[in-house]
């Protein structure tokens, strides 16, 4: 293999998500709300969100995610495991050293936990390239994983959701080759943010729409400059998806911001494939941009050969465009009807149930703690003793 930095294609070479054992349907949402369920629907595109049971965290999620990607290729060199959340429980240990003992990896691995809210997972995307690209021989296990939490009753709660989204990146990539032009934007902006003494965000809705659409017009402009392709060589964009109807949103303001307009039925059919998976498990941060690939992927469309955009926003804010070109092969490598069983496989909830589990939480005060045993997940938070977390692999 080469060694030249230049001549090595690196990617994404496998990508599976997990998500968690309930959801609350947004027909649901209504009746508590009152409001109407073409709202969610269609206003923001949005029909169910993924809750947590007690004993599913960060940590369950990315484990769950990641561990079918390791039982098809092993862990032989992989040498970087790359954590990327907004919902960190720690705040000094990574979480992904948990992930590391659950899944049985050998000790000879760095591994690190990223911020930057949504963004982070493409710093860590981004970040295990370029250590890929460096030594080809290398692989990097990058996972993202989030609760996307909101306090009760305020607008941003029917945009809440929670999923972990595994990627391994290597040399060869057999799903999607990445492009080392990007374009940057960074804005010191207060539009979404949890100070460390709170277990919900605090949102400004308007003004984190503005500075996510702005961000679309300031990573076009940088990705142009520093030589990326034309739209018009774009197939379609991946966007960040809070909410599914922003990526339309934003598809439209990426259009105008390249000089080109089309109908909002063309926007719909190049946006949609993006939206499916998001659509139902709702919010999930730093994995929403790769759940929307892996939907894209998944779905009935030949991308074979194909050039693909990507849109990462962070609020605060961060935010990246990139491109990358599918594998002619791809379909080879997917994992369709697990991602489809595993989110069938959820159990809708009463808003009761929800508003329940969303009031719970754990003792912060070191009293030993056992968590009952609800996920039907492989890994479950079994509880907390000494403040410290007690993971388990569940056998079924
Ligand atoms: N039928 C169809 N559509 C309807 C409708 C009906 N009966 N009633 C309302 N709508 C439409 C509205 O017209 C609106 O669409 P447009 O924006 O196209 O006009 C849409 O539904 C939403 O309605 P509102 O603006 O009235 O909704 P809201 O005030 O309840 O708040 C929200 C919506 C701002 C997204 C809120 O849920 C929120 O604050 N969410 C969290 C913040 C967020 O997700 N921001 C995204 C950018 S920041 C980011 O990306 C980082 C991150 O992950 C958080």
């Amino acid at each position: 293999m080469t060694s030249d930095p230049a001549e090595v294609t690196v990617g994404i070479h496998d990508l599976t998500f997990a998500t968690t054992s309930l959801c609350l349907t947004h027909e649901e949402l209504a009746r508590h709300t009152g409001a109407p369920v073409a709202k969610y629907h269609h206003g923001i595109g949005q029909t169910a969100m993924s809750i947590p049971t007690e004993d599913e965290d960060i940590v369950t999620l990315a484990a769950d995610a990641a561990a079918p990607i390791i039982e098809r290729h092993g862990s032989d060199r992989v040498r970087t495991l790359l954590f990327a959340t907004e919902t960190g429980i720690d705040q000094s240990k990574a979480a992904g050293v948990y992930v590391h003992s659950l899944l049985g990896l050998p000790p000879h691995i760095r591994v690190v936990e990223l911020k930057q809210a949504c963004y982070g997972g493409t710093a860590a995307l981004q970040l295990a390239c370029a250590l890929v690209r460096s030594d080809p021989t290398q692989k990097v296990l990058v996972l993202a994983s989030d609760i996307a939490r909101y306090d009760l009753d305020s607008p941003g709660e029917a945009t809440q959701g929670a999923a972990a989204a595994a990627m391994l990146i290597t040399a060869a990539p057999g799903l999607v080759e990445l492009s080392t032009p990007c374009g940057l934007f960074t804005r010191d902006i207060m539009d979404f943010w949890r100070p460390n003494y709170r277990t919900t965000a605090l949102v400004d809705g308007k003004a984190s729409l503005d500075a996510y659409l702005d961000a679309v017009d300031g990573t076009w402009l940088d990705y142009r400059a520093h030589g990326g392709l034309p739209f018009e060589k774009l197939r379609t964009v991946c966007y960040h998806q809070p909410f599914t109807r922003i990526a339309h949103k934003a598809h439209r303001r990426l259009e105008r911001a390249a000089g080109h307009t089309s109908t909002a039925r063309a926007i719909d059919a190049a946006i949609a494939p993006t939206t499916t998976y998001n659509q139902v498990i709702g919010n999930s941060y730093t994995a929403s941009m790769y759940l929307a690939l892996a939907a894209l992927l998944d779905s009935d469309t030949d991308l074979g050969g194909d050039d693909i955009g990507f849109f990462s926003y962070g609020s605060g804010s961060v935010a990246e465009f990139f491109t990358g070109t599918v594998n002619p092969t791809y379909r080879a490598h997917l994992r369709v009807d697990a991602h489809q069983a595993h989110i069938a496989r959820r159990t809708a909830i009463s808003y009761a149930a929800y508003r329940e589990l969303h009031t719970r939480a754990l003792p912060t005060d070191g009293t030993p703690h056992e968590v009952a045993r609800r996920t039907d997940g492989r890994h479950r938070l079994a509880g907390i003793r000494d403040h410290q977390r007690q993971y388990r692999a569940v056998h079924p």
